[in-house]
Parts: C-alpha cells; structure tokens; sequence
C-alpha cells in the first residue's frame, strides 16, 4: 500500500499547535521613488532557478515537517526577502554619503567587504563619497581623534591581498548618541557596519537614536565572525579560509605525533562559544582522533572518559591527535571573573589544561609519551581571504549596498538556504549559532574520528 508523502511527515508540536514564524519585516526609510541606474540591467532578467525576483520570498523552512509545523497556506509561510538590485531605490545616488566601519576581532576577509562596498556604491550607483571611518565604533568618538578616510576605488584597488582590515578595528561600546553627533557631521546617509553580534547590538542603537532624530539614515550590517555564531546565515565569510588553516594546524600535529613513539598531537582552535572551526577543521583532512566542543560537555577520568579513550586510541594505532575549541571543557575549570571588552565571558585556557592532564595520565599508566601541542591562535584570522571567501565577500558587499540604496536599514546581509538574503539585525543578534549534538555535523565529527558520542 503507498503512502502519501504527508502522511509520513514527523512534526513534534502538540496537537493542534502551529510553531509561530520569527518577524522577518525589513525596516526601510520611505518608499524608494528613484529609478536604480541598475533598472535596465534588471528588466533584460528572467526568474530561473537562480534568481529570486525582488518581490519574491525565500522560505524560511526547507522541510516539509518545517513547513507543515507553520500550519498556513503556501502563500503566508515565513520567507525572507532576497538580497540584490531593486528597480526604485530610496536615495539619490548623487547626493548620497555613505561610510564604512569594521569592528570587533578580525576575521578573513575584511578587506575584500571594504574594497566590494566602495566598488559598487562608486561604480554602479556612482555614489561620489565613501568615507571610512577608523578603529571600529571609536572612529566616530571625538576624544579618541581618529582622522576619517576617503575610500575610492583607486585606495582599496589591491587592500585585499592583505589580511586584517585598512580601517583598523577596535572592541567594545561606544555612545550610540556620539556616534549618530558624528554621523550628521559628516552628512552620512548610509552607515554599513562590518562586525559581530556585538557591534550589530551598537548598530541597532545607533538606529534608535536615528530615528529619535527623525534623521533618514540607513545601516546595514555585513555580519563577521570567524566562530561561525551568527544564527541565520549558512557560513560566515573568512569562516572558510580560517578552517583550512586551522586544518594545516592538525595535519601537523598528525605528523608529529606519528613521528614519536605514543606520539600525541594536541591542536587548540578559535571557538569561544561554537566549535565550528574545530569540526570543520577535523573533517577536512579526518586528521583528528577526538573533537572537543563548547556544545558538548566532557568527562576525563574514569572508565569512558576522554584520557582511557585516548589511551587505548594510542595503544591500537601508535598515535593520535586531539583537537581542542578554545571554549571546550570549561566546565571541568575554575571560570575566571570578568568579560572582555565585547562582553564576552572570559575563558579558562584548555589547551594547557588538556596538556598537562594528559601527560599525568600516561605517566600513571607508565606509558610514555610524547605530546606536542599546537595553537595557531590568531595565524587562522588574521590572513587574506582564500578565493571561496574572497568571493563570498564580494557578492555580500553587492548585496548590502543594494539594500542601503533601496532605503533598507537596520538589517544584515546574509546567505540562507544558499540563497543571498536579508535579515533582521535583530534576528541576527537574537540567539549564537551553534553545533547542534544531534545535527549532522556533529555526527559526520562522530563518524570520521570514531569517538563516542560523549566522554564520561
Ligand atoms: O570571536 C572570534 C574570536 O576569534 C574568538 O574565537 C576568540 O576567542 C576571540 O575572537 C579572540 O579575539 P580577541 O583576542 O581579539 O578578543
């Protein structure tokens, strides 16, 4: 007897619940009544599979147990608006001003967003002034006194080869009021936020303020993290350049260990909060005998724990390496006080920790060992962007620049479902992206190292 592919459908609501869809309205400044020199280009399009035709939506739900769990018709699902040129946009291209900040760590690929905004507010819409402004959100603060830079196709021509950001950076809270003081100074229309979810919590007061104001100035975030954690956005850019990196890192760690007797071969990756890197980085080569994630506590001693495992690990096959995220294990250590100047938690570091328990527990086994211990710490973000990123960066940078343009503000460009979209700053803000312990990435970890689901 067939079955009808509804009737196979898993959704865990109970009865008679509908699971309620995140607001995804864009905020915009006024209706866009000015034709986008990118009008022509435009009216030559034909929707295919490829595009996404800018009154189309797409769903936020790519499963039919997601979809059905709506409970509404086809035409009300949740849907996001695709990224990309509008045919009217909001401000007149030769009367508009618009400046660049990056804030937060650095990250792959700050340099081609920098060089992919000027590009096309200059080239396309013939926007006449980019203004850059320096050292992150402290650039627009008086008593710091940071000059501003004049950003023209001819300065950024060949920024990307470079790692890092030409505008420099810096960390932390600066007044939303000053910030807004110096934007009207500088006759600012668009302001595009390069950063974290940090500096898109400084961007959305910065809205506020704005519209306190009653100013019409948009802003719109290129969401950076080479952790991954923004929620909604498949992979951030750089994310990929910095986990091949990090790969090399295991690969020679794999080599050590293999070179020495009981060798071990011990990596300590970025990860505050999400273990991305170290999951992706362990996949790339299957190099790892164990992945250690924030997400996914862990026990050491005792029958089931990491150190047995990794003992027997050594004694069937000579060697064996682990990878350690930054934020992995900071159950089993003392949490030191404070948050830096991005509000984040501080950490315990793991990697010596891991270390020294290590050697202890060999040594009690009277197995010896040696154990070689890698963090390439800041080497995996402060590089140029591979070509993948590179050009993952540029279509970001295209993609925030149409929405500015058109009048959108308080949003994030972001790539969902493979699809260039955007989203709601604070939907990017509202929850860290993480490996799921019971997502296929976790498993595919699970699968390639041959480690037990959990230790201890
Ligand atoms: O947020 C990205 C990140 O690279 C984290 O993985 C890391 O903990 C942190 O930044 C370190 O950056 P900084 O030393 O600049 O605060």
């Amino acid at each position: 007897m067939s079955t009808a592919p509804h009737d196979r459908i898993v959704v865990h609501l109970p009865a008679g619940r509908t699971k309620p869809a995140p607001d995804l309205t864009i905020a915009t400044l006024g209706r866009p009544r000015i034709t986008s020199p990118l009008a022509p280009l435009l009216e030559s399009r034909r929707t295919t599979e490829h595009y996404v035709d800018e009154d189309d939506r797409v769903l936020l739900d790519d499963t039919l147990a997601g979809v059905t769990a709506r409970g509404v018709a086809p035409a009300d699902l949740p849907g996001l608006e695709p990224c990309g040129p509008r045919r009217q946009i909001f401000f007149d291209p030769s009367k508009t001003r618009a400046a660049i900040v990056t804030c937060g760590g650095l990250c792959p690929g700050l340099n081609d967003v920098i060089a992919g905004l000027v590009r096309n507010l200059t080239y396309h819409y013939k926007v006449r002034r980019v203004i850059g402004i320096r050292n992150g959100y402290q650039g627009f603060v008086p008593a710091y006194g940071h000059d501003v830079v004049d950003l023209t196709p001819e300065v950024v021509r060949d920024i990307a080869v470079e790692g890092g950001t030409v505008l420099g950076t810096s960390r932390g809270h600066q007044d939303p009021e000053e910030i807004v003081d110096c934007l009207e100074r500088l006759n600012i229309n668009i302001l595009f936020v390069v950063g974290g979810d940090g500096s898109m919590r400084g961007a959305m007061e910065v809205v506020r303020v704005v519209r306190d104001r009653g100013l019409r100035i948009a802003v719109v975030g290129v969401p950076k993290t080479i952790d991954n954690d923004i929620p909604m956005i498949d992979q951030s850019f750089g994310f990929q350049t910095a986990f091949s990196l990090a790969s090399d890192a295991i690969r020679a760690a794999r080599v050590e260990a293999k070179s020495t007797a009981n060798g071990i071969g011990l990596v300590k990756l970025m990860g505050r909060h999400s273990g991305f890197i170290a999951c992706y980085a362990a996949l790339a080569r299957s190099d790892a005998d164990v992945v250690l994630i924030p997400e996914v506590p862990f026990g050491l001693d005792g029958p089931g724990g990491l150190l047995e495992h990794l003992r027997k690990r050594v004694a069937e096959r000579g060697h064996a390496v682990v990878v350690a995220a930054e934020g992995a294990g900071q159950e089993l250590l003392d949490a030191p006080d404070g948050h830096d100047a991005s509000g984040n938690r501080k950490l315990q570091d793991i990697g010596p920790f891991l270390r020294a328990r290590i050697a202890e527990h060999f040594a009690a086994a009277g197995v010896e060992t040696a154990i070689r211990y890698i963090d390439p710490s800041y080497a995996i973000r402060s590089v140029p962007a591979n070509p993948y990123d590179s050009v993952y960066c540029v279509r970001l940078s295209q993609a925030a620049v149409h929405a500015a343009m058109s009048g959108r503000t308080e949003m994030v460009v972001g790539r969902w479902r493979r699809r260039f979209v955007h989203l709601p700053m604070r939907l990017a803000v509202s929850r860290r992206n993480q490996v799921d312990p019971h997502g296929d990435l976790w498993m595919a970890v699970l699968e390639s190292t041959g480690q037990p689901a959990r230790f201890g």
